[in-house]
């Protein structure tokens, strides 16, 4: 089962991933803006999803064109609000923009590019895994302990995944002890999602509050921390998820190397440095409640980036399908 997929004639099928772990729903996507709200409430979420879904956006935005009479006008300014849904994973304004040039080519032309971003996000998730676990095994004798932060798994790409990627194939070969799952506040996709892909596959792990991992580090329980990425800039800056830069620095501190695993399409060589990057602020709803339980008092102020910036400087490897980058220190053979 894909995390998001193409149903001819005109259907873009995702998981319902807020609803996870307690069901899995498949959510059929029909129109433009079903597929903004999707994107906005984090029903498809993850980078490479996002630039698949993007593409198939665009795919679907034709449909949806040909099927109400659009003039070109009202075409382009819905794939500019797709292509703006979020701002900070580069991916899904990457996977409009390889599927626009093509729109003036015609239906079969449009979908055919689309299914090509797709079914190349499966290959470059295939890629990432072995060469990430390559790339760990040549550091580290015997069964890792890997550490990880929010999903960037099969739910966040079309499958397979990226930082899990990794943990997938070290798993084929005997090569992983177990996965350290952070729980991810505010809206735990580590907990609700990574741990519900491992659980899946029984992939060994243990679930640990956010706050718990700077310590778990510091007392050697981990071989590796891996995550995935929302945008990399030119310098080898790296915008995740919020908390992945407090595990970079423990990571450093402690002499655990730092792996980012991405496809290419996640680095944006417009970008300088991390700066630059469009950190997406979201809702107080999302830090005071969670789901309809209040978690603070009413009215409480409330600051909720979804992201964060991790120098360079803290980021021992950046893992995508053609190559291994190194923007900060190489490790040292062992860490433990
Ligand atoms: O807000 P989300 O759930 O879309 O954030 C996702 C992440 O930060 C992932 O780590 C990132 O997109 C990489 S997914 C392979």
């Amino acid at each position: 089962m894909r995390t998001i997929d193409w149903k001819p004639p005109e259907t873009v099928v995702i998981v319902d991933q807020t609803l996870l772990p307690g069901s899995l729903v498949l959510r059929e996507v029909r129109t433009v803006d079903e597929l903004v709200e999707a994107i906005r409430s984090l029903r498809v979420r993850g980078a490479p999803a996002l630039g698949a879904a993007g593409a198939l956006g665009v795919r679907l935005a034709l449909a949806q064109a040909e099927r109400e009479g659009w003039d070109r006008g009202r075409l382009d300014a819905a794939i500019a609000r797709l292509r703006t849904a979020r701002p900070t994973a580069v991916n899904l304004a990457w996977g409009v923009d390889q599927v626009v040039p093509h729109l003036d080519a015609g239906v079969a032309e449009v979908e055919g590019v689309a299914l090509d971003v797709v079914r190349r996000d499966v290959e470059a998730c295939h890629a990432i895994g072995e060469r990430g676990a390559d790339l760990l095994s040549s550091w580290h004798d015997g069964p890792l302990v890997v550490h990880t932060h929010c999903n960037a798994g099969a739910l966040a790409c079309v499958e397979w995944g990226t930082a899990l990627g990794v943990v997938r194939s070290l798993h084929r070969r005997g090569r992983l002890r177990s996965v350290m799952v952070d729980e991810t506040r505010p809206l735990l996709q580590g907990a609700r999602l990574t741990a519900w892909e491992l659980a899946h596959e029984h992939i060994p792990y243990e679930l640990v509050v956010d706050a718990a991992a700077a310590g778990i580090i510091a007392s050697g329980a981990v071989d590796a921390v891996v995550v995935g990425a929302d945008r990399i800039a030119a310098n080898g800056d790296v915008a995740n998820k919020v908390g992945t830069y407090g595990l970079a620095l423990a990571a450093a501190r402690h002499g655990v190397p730092f792996v980012v695993a991405a496809p290419e399409s996640t680095i944006d060589a417009s970008v300088p440095d991390g700066t630059a990057i469009p950190i997406e602020q979201r809702s107080a709803e999302e830090v005071v409640r969670f789901r309809d339980e209040p978690t603070a008092p009413d009215g409480s102020p409330v600051r909720n980036p979804a992201f964060d910036v991790t120098p360079a400087a803290l980021v021992t490897a950046i893992v995508t399908e053609e190559r291994v980058l190194h923007p900060g220190p190489e490790p040292c053979a062992t860490n433990r």
